[in-house]
């Protein structure tokens, strides 16, 4: 394919509606729920920052200006902390501003995830890109998308990140079709076709795509032509599927540790998981979550 620009903008789309968590993104976007002490997103954005891409690009709606004010820098707060001696905090909370450029760019509508995409389509414009979805906090070193782009620069096309679930869960995911690709990498597939959210006996295999992706601009013109699902939704993996028709795309089992958090139990999972990172919580909390078991039991 000899696609030679490499990977500088990220799409972070977060113009859905979060409704799996109400009543608590009735007024603020799921994006901006806590693990420990950072929103969701904030894992994300440091994912791409890590993997050497600090263009942001947030796609956002209604409601979600929290969003933009998180990553805005706030000198009201910097001197506040400052003038009590909190450096170390005014520190910490200009540090991922100062680290990224961000645009931003509003979904009237929420029409789907390959909708969202396709709003970006302008600051985008000819070259490689990554999307992010937020809600899939994943722990790996190097992180996921520096991984990805890994795999990109060798395959010289479309990397979809997917993941192995139960097959009492495809019916959640994008699934893939696939061929293994070993002479482009370790857990790498040539994807052969992709179907969103099969029934678990049209599944045709157990590789879910997971929210990372890194596309070529070729995907705006098989989004254009792709149809509305039954929801009236554009669906990123049938724009994918549209694509395949006329270009190779590859599929990547990222390795890495990842927790999708656009549920609850999930949301749970990862509190804990990333509780469990902090030194200073740690102890106490397994000591508290023991306590929990034992009365429980
Ligand atoms: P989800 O379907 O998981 O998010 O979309 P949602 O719609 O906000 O949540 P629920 O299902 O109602 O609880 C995956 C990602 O795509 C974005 C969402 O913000 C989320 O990050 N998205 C989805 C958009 O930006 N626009 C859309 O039209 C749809």
């Amino acid at each position: 394919m000899g696609m030679s620009s490499t990977v500088r903008k990220v799409v972070f789309p977060a113009a859905g509606l979060g409704t799996r968590f109400l009543p608590a993104t009735k007024a603020q976007p799921k994006e901006m729920l806590p693990l420990v002490d950072k929103p969701t997103i904030q894992y994300g954005v440091e994912e791409a920052v890590q993997s050497g891409v600090p263009n942001i690009i947030l796609v956002t709606g209604r409601g979600k200006n929290a969003i933009e004010d998180h990553f805005d820098v706030s000198k009201e707060l910097e001197s506040f902390l400052e003038s009590r001696g909190k450096r170390d905090l005014a520190e910490e909370v200009r540090k991922i501003s100062d680290q990224i450029n961000v645009s931003y760019v509003r979904q009237g509508e929420p029409l789907g995830l390959g909708h969202a995409v396709l709003v970006a389509e302008t600051l985008i414009g000819n070259e490689p890109f990554a999307v992010i979805l937020a809600d899939d906090v994943i722990d790996a070193t190097p992180p996921a998308l520096a991984q990805m782009i890994g795999v990109f620069e060798k395959a010289g096309g479309p990397v979809l990140a997917v993941e192995r679930v139960p097959m009492d869960q495809v019916s959640n995911y994008g699934v893939i079709a696939g061929v293994p690709a070993p002479e482009v990498g370790t857990g790498v597939y040539r994807v052969t076709d992709l179907v969103e959210k099969p029934a678990r006996e049209d599944a045709p295999s157990d590789l879910a795509i997971i929210g990372r992706y890194i596309l070529t601009p070729d995907i705006f013109p098989a989004l254009h032509e792709t149809a509305k699902d039954k929801s009236g939704e554009i669906q990123l993996t049938n724009g994918l599927r549209q694509l395949l028709q006329s270009r190779p795309i590859y599929a990547y089992e990222v390795d890495g540790v990842r927790h999708d958090t656009g549920n609850k139990l999930g949301f749970l999972k990862a509190t804990v998981y990333f509780a469990m990172k902090r030194p200073e919580l740690a102890a106490p909390f397994l000591a508290y979550l023991r306590e929990v078991v034992k009365n429980r039991s």
